[in-house]
């Protein structure tokens, strides 16, 4: 049973105030802080925030600090769930304290601090690894675990840089290599070589890195990025072996029905619906994209589905979807889109992040696991992307510790499987599907 839980503020990747939680029980006490995000979507459970302008910009978590030390912790430890079987009740315990649709009356930080601080202590009452509770959680025990392939933003734009690029995210995705170890390597090897090929470019002063670690040199056009990623993954010789992944996360440029490529210089660039899409499909044509993620905004449904129709890549739906059950399954009923980007932060518990990825299984799509802009040292959603056996993850570049804190995670389970003989493979080309 739980003894105690305890909230504190501390701070995240980008200097805000973030949610950390201490769960005790007989067996340790286990730690959680909760991630934030800058390209939010109006479908995500509510950060519970201060609004007091005196500290921290109006950024403090305190209430929801109060929040976990006065009324989720007490009911919790008054309830006597274990969280060694009882995660799930744990959780509609919190939803139903919290009593709204969107938790924002306990603020889903507090919540999901709990939630996974609960996973970790489960894990240890039964004697085992995280990845391997999350399993079980997620009715995915198996004889043999799938190592995701890591997709690494290695060129930051939209809210997560000060350059002109309005895309957010490149990423790059090492389906050719044979174990985390070697993916790992190969893209810190193509990291490298790309900071080489801007400072030669652009100049010393554009090797600066935006909030997810990769680079944000002065670079507008979507080619100009894929061009340099072209060239750095052929200049560290694995030319072929990493593809390249991309989040525009349009939404961030969705102004009066149509998408202002400009939005970040004032300058007005502004595309309709179908002439992005039609800038996509160029893209598609010209570069060896295999992923696409949030190419319109959380409400164009019809861009989303008129693209679905012909779209040959992994299609996700980042805050199209918001990790929220009901989301996904219109989505599904749409078919608006073929992957489910899983964040938990988005919904604010484990156990439903879990759901709603099995939800997207269970119509076919994949599902992607995603770290937010705003992180901490927690490496939490490495253990998850395993126990769900999704296939792939993104947790920015291969720098930043609390980018590299989950790669370095995923590399100890390899090495963890390994020595226990547990059977593993790598989800490599089969990335998609890798829960199958
Ligand atoms: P965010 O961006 O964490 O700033 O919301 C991540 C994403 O859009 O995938
Ligand atoms: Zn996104």
């Amino acid at each position: 049973a739980i003894l105690s839980i305890r909230g504190s503020q501390r701070l995240d990747s980008r200097g805000k105030p973030t949610i950390q939680v201490d769960l005790t029980t007989s067996h340790g006490t286990f730690r959680a802080l909760v991630p934030s995000g800058a390209s939010k979507g109006d479908y995500e459970a509510v950060e519970l925030r201060d609004g007091d302008a005196s500290a921290f910009q109006g950024n403090g978590v305190t209430k929801a600090v109060e929040n976990v030390d006065e009324i989720l912790g007490p009911k919790i430890v008054e309830s006597g769930l274990d969280p060694a079987h009882d995660l799930k009740k744990i959780d509609e315990l919190m939803i139903k304290l919290d009593g709204t649709d969107n938790k924002s009356k306990l603020g889903a930080n507090a919540i999901l601090g709990v939630s996974m601080a609960a996973a970790r202590a489960g894990a240890a009452a039964r004697g085992m690894e995280l990845y391997k509770f999350l399993a079980g959680e997620s009715s995915s025990l198996q004889s043999e675990y799938v190592m995701p392939v890591p997709f690494m933003n290695v060129l930051n734009g939209g809210d997560h840089s000060g350059n002109p690029m309005a895309f957010q995210e490149f990423m790059i995705a090492p389906t050719g290599a044979s174990s985390i170890t070697e993916a790992v390597q190969w893209n810190a090897e193509t990291y490298a070589n790309l900071k080489s090929i801007i400072e030669a470019k652009y100049g010393k002063a554009a090797i600066g890195l935006g909030d997810e670690g990769g680079f944000a040199p002065p670079i507008s056009h979507p080619e100009e990025a894929l061009d340099l990623l072209v060239e750095a993954i052929a200049k560290a010789g694995h030319n072929g072996k990493i593809q390249i992944g991309i989040d525009p996360a349009s939404q961030s440029f969705f102004q009066k029905g149509s998408y202002n490529l400009g939005f970040k210089t004032k300058q007005d660039n502004t595309l309709s619906a179908a002439e992005l899409a039609s800038l996509y499909h160029r893209l598609l044509e010209k570069y060896p994209i295999i992923l696409l993620e949030d190419p319109f905004g959380q409400d164009d449904w019809d861009a989303f589905v008129e693209f679905n129709k012909i779209c040959s890549v992994e299609l996700v739906g980042d805050d199209l979807l918001a990790t929220n059950i009901s989301r996904v399954k219109t989505a599904i009923h749409k078919d608006a889109c073929n992957s489910m980007l899983l964040k938990v932060n988005q919904i604010g518990t484990v156990t439903e992040a879990i759901a709603a990825g099995q939800a997207a299984y269970s119509a076919g799509w994949s599902v992607f696991v995603s770290h937010r802009s705003g992180e901490t040292t927690d490496d939490f959603i490495a253990d998850l992307t395993v126990g769900m056996r999704t296939g792939h993850l993104k947790s920015g570049a291969p720098a930043r510790g609390e980018r590299v804190v989950k790669y370095n995670r995923l590399m100890d389970i390899e090495d963890d499987l390994r020595y226990r003989n547990q059977k593993y493979t790598y989800a490599g080309k089969n990335l998609r599907f890798a829960h199958r």
